[in-house]
């Protein structure tokens, strides 16, 4: 198969894993993927030439795995000066896509006025949105939705929110094969909206990786900002979800914002003028192949063997970006209380924590990580000279901060406790590397508010994420768990992550896509 923009594509081998009617469905179409951050970003080297490397985070980790079985095109930001440079010499050759070295997307950029994406991404997605989702605003302060906000929702969100959308109208335009466009998360929420007005016939999937809080907690937002976003969401034909909890949500918030909609619960549809969503849920999950792959990495063994110079008779591990929603300071204060309580531990345990910074542009993530190194000194202060460790004090918090998925991915096959605690989040990946890669039979302990929570809880200690006296609790008891105990629960951990990793997302997903396409979608 070769397509317009001059690809080779050589995905029939890939696609004979998936269900019927994905392959199909995939043999027909062609699939555009949109989201903020890209598969790939440029870096100008001094010859002149570009360098590419991996877009970071989940979001682009988890949609990767869609290239196995076709040659989507990926419509992103041009979020570096390497991507506006490369999107403006594909200007000039008259390139509809640049296909990247190395890469397994053909990439088109959204490429905006930088004020205009300070305001859409450091105003709107992240924090207000983002701190929205997660219900992390302390609101008898804040937010605080002045000139500032409005003039950044009007120029910045709504701006590059119809960039995008021109951008995906242009591919869709030159695609010989019907387009199936697929959204992803709260940065684009606007985008089916203007889609949907230009282009009636496209199929529209949008899928939001975190959290969706109650109709109540949007009424922080004016009202205005809230009918926008519904309106446009209800154009397209499935919204999907992380967990049926936040999918629920959503038809509720629709149903208090807008007034002409009119929904079938039992079927999980919203119809508004005259237009069908179907609302669903899809637990993402990770890439069981590729996690293991980087695991067992030259890189990886490298770290692991000055990792275990700091393991101690029992550890406790945590993962994360510096990210308020993460509730790092709760999980420290919790491990001094349970050090308090449980003094026979002194000297006997390493908390290793390992964060990633992140968003610093954003005020509110720079006083966190503020936060997180003073409760760290105060600890390790306040433990200094009560034990020893192979003749030097012992440090009981070890804080590594940088970006190093191989790294910390080393460090996952080495916790006798994983603490994931996040305030809310929408699925929390960490436990599931977790789970299949740790080999002490270690302990999970989980927030409520976490969407992994739904698959894994079973097996899990749970913990309310704000409750610092039970959490504390929650480390001690995971920490004289008997062996079997560990074993059983570490062991069903690992068979649900395998079981449900990322390809059922993927497969649930085009087999939906595919079920819209033929007429209706009536999967329970
Ligand atoms: C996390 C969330 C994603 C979100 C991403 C954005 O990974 O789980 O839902 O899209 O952050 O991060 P970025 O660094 O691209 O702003």
């Amino acid at each position: 198969m070769a397509d317009e923009h001059g690809a080779t594509v050589n995905a029939d081998v890939r696609r004979r894993d998936l269900p019927d009617p994905a392959r199909d469905l995939l043999s027909r179409v062609t699939l555009i993927i949109a989201s903020n951050r890209g598969p790939v970003e440029f870096h100008r080297e001094p010859d002149g030439s570009f360098s590419t490397r991996r877009g970071t985070g989940g979001v682009v980790t988890a949609i990767s795995a869609v290239s196995r079985f076709t040659d989507a095109i990926w419509v992103a930001a041009a979020m570096t000066d390497g991507d506006r440079l490369r999107a403006e010499l594909a200007a000039e050759r008259g390139e509809a896509v640049i296909e990247p070295d190395n890469a397994d997307f053909r990439v088109r950029f959204v490429v905006s006025d930088p004020e205009d994406y300070d305001r859409y991404y450091n105003h709107i997605s992240n924090p207000l949105l983002w701190f929205l989702q997660h219900y992390l605003w302390d609101t008898p302060r804040q937010p605080d939705i002045d000139h500032i906000t409005w003039d950044a929702w009007n120029n910045g969100y709504v701006t590059v929110n119809r960039q995008f959308a021109e951008e995906i109208l242009a591919v869709a335009d030159s695609s010989a094969q019907p387009p199936i466009v697929m959204l992803q998360d709260y940065h684009l929420y606007l985008v089916p909206g203007y889609l949907r007005e230009a282009r009636p016939d496209l199929i529209l999937q949008h899928f939001v990786h975190i959290p969706w809080p109650d109709p109540d907690y949007w009424r922080l937002l004016p009202v205005e900002f809230r009918r926008a976003i519904c309106h446009s969401m209800l154009a397209n034909d499935i919204v999907g979800f992380q967990t049926p909890r936040h999918a629920r949500s959503f038809v509720y918030t629709c149903e208090a914002t807008l007034d002409d909609v009119d929904i079938d619960y039992r079927r999980r549809e919203i119809r508004y003028r005259g237009h069908t969503t179907y609302v669903r849920s899809y637990p993402i999950s990770i890439d069981v192949d590729a996690v293991r792959r980087v695991a067992a990495s030259e890189d990886a063994l490298r770290h692991e063997e000055h990792i275990k110079t700091f393991l101690n008779e029992h550890t406790i591990l945590r993962v994360d970006r510096a990210e308020p929603s993460k509730n790092i300071v709760r999980g420290f204060q919790a491990y001094d209380r349970f050090l308090e309580l449980h003094p026979e531990f002194l000297g006997r345990v390493n908390f290793l924590a390992f964060l990633v910074p992140s968003r610093l542009e954003v005020a509110e993530y720079v006083d966190y990580l503020d936060d997180i190194n003073t409760i760290v000194g105060r600890i390790n202060t306040k433990y200094a000279n009560v034990a020893e460790r192979d003749g030097v004090a012992w440090e009981p918090v070890r804080l590594f901060i940088g970006d190093d998925y191989p790294r910390a991915l080393a460090a996952m096959k080495y916790y006798d406790v994983l603490l994931v605690n996040a305030i809310f989040d929408g699925m929390n990946l960490v436990a599931k590397e977790g789970a299949l890669l740790n080999r002490r039979n270690g302990v999970l302990i989980l927030s409520e508010g976490a969407g992994a929570y739904q698959q894994l809880s079973e097996h899990a200690l749970s913990v309310s994420p704000a409750d610092v006296e039970s959490t504390a609790h929650a480390i001690y008891q995971a920490l004289t768990m008997p062996p079997e105990q560990r074993a059983y629960h570490a062991q069903a951990l690992r068979r649900l992550v395998i079981e449900q990793d990322i390809l059922a997302w993927i497969y649930s997903q085009l087999e939906d896509l595919a079920a819209t396409v033929g007429g209706s979608l009536v999967r329970e």
